[in-house]
């Protein structure tokens, strides 16, 4: 499953409208799809926890506080291509899961990851995009390898798989400790103060926080757990094929790939 949407490289024309905002609610042929949260209208609500650039993060640019990223874009192509409006609900990463299974959002888009103890719960896409895992640290810090986190205080994303990632790490490193938190901002806030020693957090969202802050540097980890994102939906929702088949669409067309470049940069592989 390895980056599997890096294999579209042709950039075809389906390209122009990513950016093209989904204002499409009034043309539609009237057909009202199922897993519709807000029957009578065609809303399809997202939620996500927008601490996590480039999956979704909040830009304050311009005066106005709005929800973007690569997420974002595929949501909004995604709604667009399957005739539906798109509300966006910005909400802790611990909180996703349960606001599906109470029927608060039609589905998540939260660089999440489709773990089997999540599948329990929910239904999943296919995976649109690959990650691996990194320790982030002060710089100087010393840390290369997970066997120099013993004696360390280590911040994780309450519910995220880095916070099982990390009690597996745990058990196995001499006191190494766990600081659940709840937002990636907090954690890194955490490590630049020195409260926290070390945070476990995904490498292509470790990068742009390394990009703005100097004094912090990374390495991977090898891992052969769980990785990789993928949409979550209520278990049984009739949305995941249509939107399997838009995923497909954007692979094929080559507009995954544009996005991947426009929110990863030139060199994501
Ligand atoms: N991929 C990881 C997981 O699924 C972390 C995702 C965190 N996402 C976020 N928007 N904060 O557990």
């Amino acid at each position: 499953m390895k980056r599997r949407w890096f294999l579209a490289s042709t950039v075809a024309i389906a390209v122009v409208t990513a950016g093209v905002t989904t204002a499409c609610g009034g043309g539609q042929s009237g057909e009202q799809a199922a897993g519709d949260a807000d029957s009578g209208s065609q809303v399809l609500t997202m939620a996500t926890s927008a601490d996590y650039p480039p999956y979704e993060f909040v830009e304050t640019a311009g005066g106005t506080e709005e929800i973007v990223g690569f997420d974002v874009d595929i949501a909004r192509h995604i709604a667009e291509e399957l005739g539906y409006e798109l509300e966006i609900t910005n909400i802790d990463f611990n909180g996703l899961i349960p606001a599906l299974q109470a029927g608060r959002a039609d589905f998540v888009m939260a660089g999440m990851t489709p773990t089997e103890e999540r599948k329990q719960n929910v239904d999943f896409s296919e995976i649109y995009y690959d990650a691996k895992q990194t320790i982030v640290f002060p710089s100087g810090g010393g840390i290369s390898s997970a066997a120099d986190l013993e004696g360390k205080t280590v911040g994780v994303q309450l519910g995220s798989i880095q916070e099982g990632l990390g009690q597996d790490l745990a058990e196995a490193t001499p006191g190494m400790e766990l600081a659940p938190l709840n937002r990636i901002n907090e954690i890194v806030q955490e490590l630049k103060s020195g409260r926290i020693d070390a945070a476990i957090i995904e490498d292509t969202v470790a990068a742009g926080f390394l990009a703005n802050n100097s004094d912090l540097e990374a390495v991977e980890i090898p891992e052969e757990g769980p990785a990789g994102s993928a949409i979550a939906f209520p278990k049984d929702s009739e949305l995941v094929d249509d939107f399997n088949q838009v995923l497909a669409d954007m692979e094929s067309s080559g507009l995954m790939e544009e996005l991947i470049v426009k929110w990863f940069g030139d060199g994501a592989e």
